[in-house]
């Protein structure tokens, strides 16, 4: 009797511990599959959100954000023209129609009239810059945009003081800007990751490594922020890939 009482309590116990791990695994399978359909269903709405967004917005993935730069960054370089000219060359002429420089005279055998220009070859970011004040995609809202424009002009910049003596001199502008760039609240997003900058000389100009006045070039692209920013030049290294060489259409 006893034994009976105690077995039909282990029964008992049995069938309570088999409800429990039951009623769990269907909890268990429920939930999971709950978690399982409900994340499908989830990437499921939001990409076709996305793709969505993609149909009825023709910039979308093409937004930019240009950032406001202080004027010493760019402006001011083209107001002080006379203060960029080298080997007896005017910038001051070169810098006009957007930075295409004046237009060449008619020469039939060669090119019509107004379709040539005579452009200095360090004049990209002036011409990329007045590009973008017209590109349809712009915005001013960085959280939406897909890439942020830093308009730098690092080429005029960097052509009075390469040939200074002093690394101090020539690093100047260049940790000032990135200083500035990354102070900025646009840059928290992503640490810079989503910035480019253009930059119309060879990228040699800008890598010096060591800091010895002997050395050429800036360290513009050697900072530790340049690392996270895409920077485009007239050439690029092979050794970065954060890099590439710029090409300008004319439209
Ligand atoms: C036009 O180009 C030809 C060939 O280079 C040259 O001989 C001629 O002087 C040019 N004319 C002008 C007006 O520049
Ligand atoms: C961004 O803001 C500036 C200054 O307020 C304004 O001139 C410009 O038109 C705005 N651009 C866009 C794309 O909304
Ligand atoms: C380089 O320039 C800095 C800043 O103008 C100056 O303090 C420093 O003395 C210069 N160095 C040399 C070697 O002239």
């Amino acid at each position: 009797m006893k034994k009976t009482k105690a077995s039909s309590n282990n029964q008992h116990r049995l069938r309570l511990l088999f409800l429990i791990v039951a009623s769990f695994l269907v909890c268990f399978i429920a939930l999971y599959g709950c978690y399982v359909y409900g994340l499908a269903g989830f990437s499921y709405l939001s990409a076709s959100a996305y793709l969505g967004s993609f149909k009825n917005d023709a910039c979308a993935g093409k937004y930019i954000f240009v950032h406001q730069l202080p004027p010493k960054f760019n402006f001011d370089l083209l107001r002080r023209c006379e203060t960029l000219s080298y080997h007896m060359k005017d910038m001051c002429v070169y810098l006009q129609n957007d930075g295409f420089g004046p237009p060449m005279a008619e020469n039939s055998s060669i090119f019509e009239a107004g379709s040539w220009f005579a452009t200095d070859q360090f004049s990209l970011e002036v011409i990329f810059h007045s590009r973008m004040k017209r590109y349809e995609c712009l915005t001013n809202d960085s959280s939406s945009a897909d890439a942020l424009y830093v308009p730098f002009y690092a080429a005029l910049e960097a052509g009075r003081n390469l040939e200074s003596q002093n690394t101090t001199v020539r690093d100047k502008a260049p940790m000032e800007l990135m200083d500035y760039i990354s102070s900025q609240k646009e840059w928290s997003a992503m640490e810079g990751r989503d910035h480019f900058l253009v930059a119309g000389r060879i990228a040699w100009d800008f890598r010096r490594s060591i800091d010895d006045d002997t050395y050429w070039g800036n360290k513009l692209m050697n900072l530790p922020q340049s690392e996270q920013i895409t920077m485009l030049t007239i050439e690029s290294t092979t050794y970065h890939e954060n890099e590439a060489g710029a090409i300008c259409e004319q439209k």
